[in-house]
């Protein structure tokens, strides 16, 4: 059997400080053997820095999934090709940097962990079921494990990816709304889903940022700037732990909502 922590998108210092905190305990429960975070808003809430990848390393992170929200910070953009463990979405252009797979072997079995951005409610982005379609078919036909994480807004298209890949990926795992779902499942026998994961960081928060610029922003329609909270009496870690046998099919998925 094979174990994976995935943890849903942390939301700046406050949600470093809380899965970092909590890392340790997790580990000790569940012995992963891979730990999968969404980082694309560990920095302030937007982008990542590359003293955060190497902090996320540093604390036994072996894969940082992204999204929408990658690039926020211009530090990491000319080295993100060099950070094997971080990965953009598959579904930008051909020429923004970044790897778009994270390769691995566990106990003889090999797995790979890829990112796709949804198209609904979403800045424009190439198709990507498409994408998915085509590293399934090239650099992946081989792989016994393959993760996907669908950083997208609409259940109904993280859905239909699941079901239209179930069966050639062995988890499909959504991210990008902060909110998590009550769905985890496997599909046909083979496919763990979830719709979305969740996020780790302020609980007294608007997904995890101040609320009281983004009320703003809904009472006047006026630009603000919106930060996490630096404090917060409660943190949410949200997290799936997923297991697959060697085979390469998910047999269970649990996903949690622990209030700190
Ligand atoms: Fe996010
Ligand atoms: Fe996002």
């Amino acid at each position: 059997m094979i174990t994976v922590l995935f943890v849903g998108d942390v939301v700046g210092k406050i949600g470093r400080d809380t899965l970092l905190g909590q890392l340790p305990a997790l580990k000790a429960t569940y012995k992963p053997d891979l730990i999968i975070v969404n980082g694309e808003n560990s920095a302030n809430g937007k982008g990542i820095t590359n003293r955060v990848v190497e902090e996320y390393l540093k604390a036994g992170v072996h894969c940082i999934t992204s999204g929408n929200h990658v690039f926020d910070n211009r530090e990491i953009h000319s080295n993100m090709g060099a950070i094997a463990e971080l990965i953009r979405p598959l579904n930008y252009a051909a020429r923004v940097p970044g790897n778009m797979v994270y390769k691995t072997e566990i106990k003889g079995t090999t797995l790979a962990v890829i990112n796709v951005l949804g198209q609904v409610f979403m800045p424009p982005i190439n198709h990507p079921f498409d994408a998915i379609d085509a590293i399934l078919e090239s650099e992946l036909s081989d792989t016994d494990i393959i993760l996907l994480d669908v950083h997208a807004e609409a259940t109904s298209e993280k859905k239909a990816i699941a079901l239209y890949f179930a069966g050639r990926v062995s988890a499909v795992i959504g991210t990008h709304t902060h909110v998590q779902t009550s769905d985890a499942c496997i599909l046909n026998h083979h496919t763990a889903f979830i719709t979305d994961v969740g996020m780790v960081g302020a609980r007294n928060s608007i997904l995890g940022m101040a609320s009281d610029p983004v009320i703003s922003r809904f009472l006047t329609g006026m630009p603000e700037r919106f930060a996490p909270p630096e404090t917060d009496t409660e943190r949410i870690l949200d997290f799936s732990i997923i297991e697959f046998s060697p085979k390469g099919n998910a047999t269970h998925i649990e996903a949690h909502h622990l209030i700190i």
